[in-house]
């Protein structure tokens, strides 16, 4: 292929559709269109959940422009806050949302079949070249791809922001065994624009980040329970010993207890039988699961977690 045609194919993304407007959707909404200068639609199945979203990117705005309009009124602040979520569209209907995408970001509840159900109807509505992203943070990328038309699957990768997404300058850039050198240069794209760092992974659970953070979250809990130490402690050792910004019992607080819960039982049951995960990597917890039933699942719901707020 020569160099012309190449950049023919590469889409310029201008639309993006956010699918999920939870903290994820709704930090990644707002980055795209604070940074990325993109015009962006934020969409949920209700309008309640579509105003939860704009309280979330109104309370991060807030944050961040009291720190960098310091110099400036409360009210100049307000309207700055108010012009980047007005910015930002809403929608309920999810062919509306996609009739003129260039790229769809899905973050919705962390379960293939309903991400699947999404993308199927998607891939019917959106324009033929349109890019979908998820931001699946432990499913495999190749699964959630499974019910759309192999066209789409060229056109579909991991895009996987962090929590909190205005703050982690981290993307992780997922490619399957059919995503396009295209679509992948067009996703690595948006995260520059972003003013993020993309990190190119291939379809493996838990991409780099959470391979490495769920293991060492379940990890620290267990030598709690076993009697080692004290949750207070480890927390101080790992920010005192290791640099890291927060302790693994404040970070499960913010991933929340039951999003831990759900990826550790979720590797369990179909990556470790494959060989993918090794079963002590993600072998159960007694303290965690409890801690979940009881729906003292962290700083999310505002309930209990290991450091009660
Ligand atoms: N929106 C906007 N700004 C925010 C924010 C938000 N939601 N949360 C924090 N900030 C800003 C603060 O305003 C502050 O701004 P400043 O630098 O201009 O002063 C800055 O972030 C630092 O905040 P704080 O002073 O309150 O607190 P810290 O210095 O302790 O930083 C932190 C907070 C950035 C969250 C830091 O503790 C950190 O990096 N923790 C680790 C987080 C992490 O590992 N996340 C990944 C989780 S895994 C994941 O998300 C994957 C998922 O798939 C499970």
């Amino acid at each position: 292929r020569n160099f012309s045609t190449s950049l023919a194919a590469q889409k310029e993304v201008q639309n993006v559709t956010v699918f999920g407007a939870g903290l994820m959707g709704a930090g990644i909404a707002q980055v795209l269109a604070h940074k990325g200068g993109y015009n962006v639609t934020l969409a949920d199945v209700s309008e309640k959940a579509t105003a939860g979203g704009q309280s979330i990117i109104s309370k991060s705005l807030t944050r961040i422009f009291k720190k960098s309009m310091a110099d400036k009124s409360a009210e100049e602040q307000a309207e700055a806050v108010k012009k980047v979520v007005d910015s930002i569209k809403v929608s309920t209907d999810g062919a509306g949302a996609v009739k003129e995408t260039d790229l769809v970001i899905e973050a919705i509840i962390e379960n293939v079949g309903i991400k699947q159900e999404l993308f199927k109807f998607l891939d019917g509505k959106a324009p033929k070249d349109a890019i979908f992203a998820s931001n699946t943070s432990s499913l495999s990328i190749k699964d959630v791809a499974a019910t759309i038309s192999e066209e789409r699957k060229a056109l579909f990768g991991g895009f996987h922001a962090f929590n909190p997404v205005p703050q982690m300058k981290l993307i992780e850039i997922v490619k399957t065994d059919q995503t396009s050198k295209d679509a992948f240069e067009s996703l690595t794209a948006v995260a520059k624009k972003m003013g993020k760092v993309p990190v190119s992974c291939v379809d493996s659970p838990g991409f780099i980040v959470n391979r490495l953070l769920v293991p060492y979250m379940l990890e620290a809990i267990r030598l709690v329970e076993r009697g080692e130490a004290t949750k207070e402690d480890v927390d101080t050792a790992m920010k005192l010993g290791a640099g890291y910004p927060m302790g693994p019992f404040e970070l499960a607080d913010l991933v929340g207890l039951d999003t831990l819960s759900h990826i550790s039982s979720g590797w369990r049951d179909s990556r470790v039988s494959t060989g993918e995960i090794s079963a002590e990597a993600v072998k159960e917890s007694q303290l965690l699961e409890s801690l979940v039933k009881e729906g003292k699942t962290g700083k999310k719901s505002g309930k209990g977690g290991f450091h009660p707020q």
